[in-house]
């Protein structure tokens, strides 16, 4: 067990003594009334008192503009950057079990989550050099040559969910961070402890303030930081419900910048010219990969009537054959969830489409074993399903046989959100048809392949609800700066 007594405020680890918030483990261990999720450790309860000190810390790094870090040069801070990177892989063991135990994701995967965050920094470092090479060329037009330099922006809030508590949030964290900002940086429920092992990297490769952790309840800690308008970005990974409410906190939002990655509900498309061996791997990898806690899974099947018998038997085939166990052992796919209210959620969602004429046709789908959900292949799914709607975010696939294309594009163009899509079909004329009207409904199109961020250099966005601003190794260096002139006039005296 860990139990957390500090937290990263001003440079130091400050130690605590108050509430704390136990941290219990997705994975099940017997108890007195059947099983229980095991007690991995506690956390600091922080309070609005640490959140505002964290705050004047974060200020006081910055100091408008004109504090260490951000006046530090490209190069002092890609050092910084190093350093961390350096520690941060002194604890990769740890961090990796940490993931395993608390966020349920199987070994195969925290080990990837570590190893594509640490190249993600590196990435980063790459980038910034390279951005920092475009800012010393001069531009020159109408008599005047100007720098364009990229400036930091203030103070950041970065805030992620659960599935990936250190890949995603370091996607905005990090790019914050080395552009100069300084960070506050709300730690997730589930994920908490597997920084834990990190916290000393970042006190000792960063100056003092740069870095500050908030832990406890958003209501309590985040509402007063928002409500004190001195945050100039929020960077969050979550719900459009929650990121709309963060920033209606905020007294001057036309002031604030969000960097947002929010709600997706990713289709695939499959015709009837498909390869549908292909489109069965992949989209049990697009909706299942982390049991399908995934923005970007894949969460809707359409399916042509014509394949649609054959396409269901393939995949509920598939999805019983996927071997469900602890996270640590060989070859598992299906792992325990770490929310709580999960199983039973996806239960009532599965109820919902019974009860209105679809079915379960895979083996064992949707049995449930304490925090355990057998992934569940549900046909056939239509727009008066919950399961058409909402953003399950867990192993139910839902199926949607049509006629007409029509009717997924129709699907896009009514939804809220507007991640990503996959188009399975071996027509490329068919494929062509409909590249474009999903390139103006949505931020990715994938052919025959399955929805996902990566590469991590890759532009990530969405449109609707799913997202604001752009993440991605370069386009979060830019999101989080701000362009800056250095403009010189020439005369006959300065011309050479
Ligand atoms: O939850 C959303 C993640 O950004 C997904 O990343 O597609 O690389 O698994 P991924």
């Amino acid at each position: 067990e860990i139990h957390q007594k500090v937290y990263l405020l001003n440079g130091e680890l400050v130690s605590w003594d108050g509430p704390v918030s136990e941290i219990y483990s997705p994975v099940c261990v017997p108890g007195a009334n059947g099983p229980e999720r095991k007690l991995l450790g506690s956390v600091p309860n922080t309070t609005a008192k640490e959140a505002m000190e964290a705050l004047d810390a974060a200020l006081a790094a910055y100091n408008n503009g004109l504090g260490e870090w951000p006046t530090m040069s490209v190069e002092e801070r890609i050092r910084c950057m190093e350093k961390f990177v350096y520690l941060m892989i002194q604890q990769r063991e740890l961090v990796i079990k940490l993931l395993m135990w608390e966020i349920g994701k199987n070994l195969a995967d925290s080990t990837k989550e570590f190893d594509r965050t640490v190249e993600y920094i590196n990435f980063t470092i790459d980038a910034l050099k390279e951005l920092d090479r475009e800012s010393s060329r001069f531009k020159e037009a109408e008599g005047t040559i100007a720098q364009i330099r990229r400036a930091p922006l203030g103070v950041v809030l970065s805030m992620g969910p659960f599935n990936y508590p250190l890949n995603e949030i370091f996607t905005t964290l990090i790019p914050a961070l080395i552009m100069g900002n300084t960070i506050l940086f709300k730690l997730p429920k589930h994920g908490v402890l597997a920084h834990y092992p990190l916290l000393d990297a970042f006190r000792q490769a960063f100056p003092k303030g740069t870095v500050n952790t908030l832990y406890g309840k958003g209501a309590d800690i985040i509402a007063p930081i928002m409500e004190s308008g001195k945050v100039n970005v929020l960077a969050f990974i979550g719900s459009s419900k929650v990121a709309n409410g963060l920033k209606k906190l905020h007294p001057k939002v036309n002031r604030l910048r969000a960097i947002l990655s929010l709600d997706a509900k990713n289709a695939a498309i499959i015709t009837k010219n498909a390869n549908l061996d292909v489109a069965v791997n992949e989209c049990i990898l697009g909706a299942l990969s982390f049991n399908g806690q995934r923005c970007t899974a894949l969460k809707l099947i359409f399916v042509q009537k014509e394949v649609a018998a054959e396409f269901t038997e393939k995949l509920s085939a598939a999805v019983s054959a996927l071997k469900p166990g602890l996270p640590w052992e060989q070859g598992v796919k299906i792992t325990p969830l770490p929310e709580p209210n999960k199983p039973g959620y996806l239960k009532e969602c599965i109820d919902d489409a019974t009860a209105k004429g679809a079915k379960v046709i895979n083996k064992d789908g949707g049995y449930i074993d304490a925090s355990f959900v057998f992934p569940a292949v549900v046909y056939p799914v239509n727009e008066k399903m919950k399961l058409y709607h909402e953003e399950q975010f867990g192993p139910v696939i839902p199926v949607v046989p049509f006629d007409s294309i029509e009717e997924p594009i129709n699907y896009q163009v009514d939804a809220s959100h507007g991640m990503q899509v996959s188009i399975f079909s071996e027509d490329p004329e068919e494929v062509a048809k409909l590249i474009d009207p999903f390139v103006n409904l949505v931020s990715r199109v994938n052919i025959n392949c399955q929805a996902q961020r990566s590469p991590d250099v890759f532009p990530f966005t969405g449109r609707k609800d799913s997202a604001e601003g752009t993440l991605s190794v370069f386009d979060a260096l830019r999101s989080f700066s701000i362009r800056s002139l250095v403009a010189t006039k020439l005369t006959d005296s300065n011309k050479n």
